[in-house]
């Protein structure tokens, strides 16, 4: 560990990441299929025959494009700085190697990312200000940075699931930048970009329709059912083009990551192993009925479409994002980036390495640890004997190894996962996760725990003394009274 832990109790760093993330991609995807939306629909407009309906619009369009200005220029900011807190709290291993592989790939995201802003504040304020074809412009300006800013992150985003071999055969070796291209165009990268493009273009039209339906349908019917329809049909790439699509994503995805994903069928464990398989299933399922909804209240019924029926729409989007981004997380494990770095920043090639001289060797963050104890010692001073020291070392293990998926009590609560089981059994539990054979059913979303045989029992300690502490009862019975 060369970093301190970030403890967040019962929910687990990864949720923060996720709820920030989820938020966030529910925005920026937004910000550039809405990109797009707006520069065409207003293009739309300027060529109408019918010059009051052209009017109406522009007027419409000039509202919505208030919306989204406050919605991706302040929400989308500060979550994705947001990300970035998370990240680098959470994974600070993983954010520190993203950073170094991508420096100049996050300087573009960042100049791509500044015009954005920039074209988007011009392009609210000049509404009716300069010429219309010049406006016009500016909305296209906005449109090409922000989907830059797509083709950009996704590559990195991508490289974390699947680095692929060439740079692969370069880690750890500090030549990792000489392959970027490699890395970047890495084996999921096409897949998931279209995937991409489509989610954005139908949060375009699921965004639209949240400001359209607030339009009067008695005073501007005709406005609302022009905009409402146009509206729906953003959402009709997503669902010709998504199946294949998650297919072609799928089939990218090494066979042995993608073994998660059969993990419905498997009977080992307890409740995991269907978790993919009911994303799965509330992904088609939430997706089938956005596109009901769009088709039979909004499509059929435009001049009755209101606030509450796109809030559903929107909603039902939302959980299909998460969903979504929840699954891609799965099929990770135990995997941050694919093959090189488990989710506890655990680098692969360092793990015998890490079994032969101790987990906490270099860890100059935990306290009894052998890092700060030499240190005091250096000074002339003789470390303090503390009776509970394999509990504490075992405590920074547990942080430091498990902490990155499980929390003691909240969410992978590993008090209920090994629960009724003794010390033996913990230990004997501990000892085939540090094996790691290959066949295993673990490894496929667990990293083998690393370490010498005093870190299992130290960790082993730790664990029993969560699960089957005499002490814990009597404060518990107490707490109930
Ligand atoms: C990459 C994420 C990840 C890491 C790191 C991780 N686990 Fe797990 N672990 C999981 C997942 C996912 C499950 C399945 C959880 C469930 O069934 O709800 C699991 C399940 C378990 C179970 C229950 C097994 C069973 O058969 O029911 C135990 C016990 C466990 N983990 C212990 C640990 C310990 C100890 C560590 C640290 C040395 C650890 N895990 C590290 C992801 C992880």
């Amino acid at each position: 560990m060369n970093y301190p832990f970030w403890d967040i109790p019962h929910l687990g760093s990864g949720w923060v990441i996720g709820i920030i993330a989820i938020f966030h991609v529910m925005i920026s995807q937004f910000a550039v299929g809405g990109g797009l939306y707006l520069p065409i629909a207003e293009r739309k407009a300027m060529r109408m025959a019918d010059k009051n309906m052209s009017a109406e619009w522009l007027t419409q369009l000039a509202r919505h494009s208030k919306f989204f200005l406050i919605l991706t220029g302040v929400f989308g900011t500060i979550s994705g700085v947001g990300i970035w807190f998370a990240i680098g709290l959470t994974h600070p291993e993983a954010t520190s190697t993203l950073i170094h592989n991508f420096v100049f790939g996050w300087a573009m995201e960042w100049v791509f990312f500044m015009v954005e802003l920039t074209t988007v504040a011009v392009y609210y304020y000049t509404w009716d200000r300069i010429d219309p074809r010049l406006h016009l412009k500016v909305g296209w300006v906005y449109a090409g940075a922000s989907i830059a800013t797509l083709v950009i992150i996704n590559g990195i985003l991508t490289f974390m699931l699947t680095p692929g071999d060439t740079w692969l055969g370069v880690a750890g070796t500090g030549h990792e930048a000489s392959v970027f291209w490699n890395a970047f165009f890495n084996p999921t990268y096409w897949p998931s970009l279209f995937l991409r493009c489509c989610v954005c273009a139908s949060l375009a039209g699921i965004w639209a329709l949240i400001t359209s339906s607030r339009i009067d349908g008695d005073k501007h019917l005709a406005l609302k059912t022009s905009l409402v329809k146009w509206s729906v049909k953003w959402l009709v790439p997503s669902f010709v083009a998504i199946p294949f699509l998650m297919i072609w994503y799928l089939m990218m995805v090494p066979e042995s990551q993608r073994a998660l994903l059969s993990l419905g069928i498997d009977t080992i464990g307890a409740g995991t192993f269907s978790v993919i398989t009911r994303i799965a299933l509330v992904i088609i399922v939430t997706s089938a009925t956005v596109v009901g909804v769009a088709y039979y209240l909004a499509y059929r019924n435009p001049a009755e479409f209101n606030l509450s029926h796109a809030m559903a729409v929107l909603l039902l989007a939302l959980i299909a994002t998460g969903s979504g981004e929840y699954a891609r997380e799965m099929l990770r494990k135990p995997y941050v980036i694919g093959r090189w770095m488990f989710s506890n920043g655990v680098r692969v090639p360092y793990v015998a390495r890490i079994n032969q001289e101790g987990y906490l060797a270099h860890s100059m963050w935990v306290w009894n640890g052998p890092v700060l104890n030499d240190r005091i010692t250096s000074m002339g001073i003789t470390p303090l004997n503390d009776p509970n020291l394999s509990y504490t070392r075992g405590e920074a293990i547990f942080r430091g190894e498990c902490g990155s998926c499980h929390t003691l009590s909240g969410y992978r609560p590993l008090k209920e996962l090994l629960a009724g089981r003794d010390r033996t059994n913990i230990g004997s539990f501990i000892t085939m996760l540090q094996d790691y054979r290959a066949d295993s059913p673990y490894r496929r979303f667990m990293p083998p725990m690393v370490g010498s045989k005093q870190d299992v029992d130290d960790l082993t300690d730790f664990l029993n003394a969560q699960v089957n502490s005499p002490a814990a009862k009597p404060v518990l019975a107490a707490a109930t009274k």
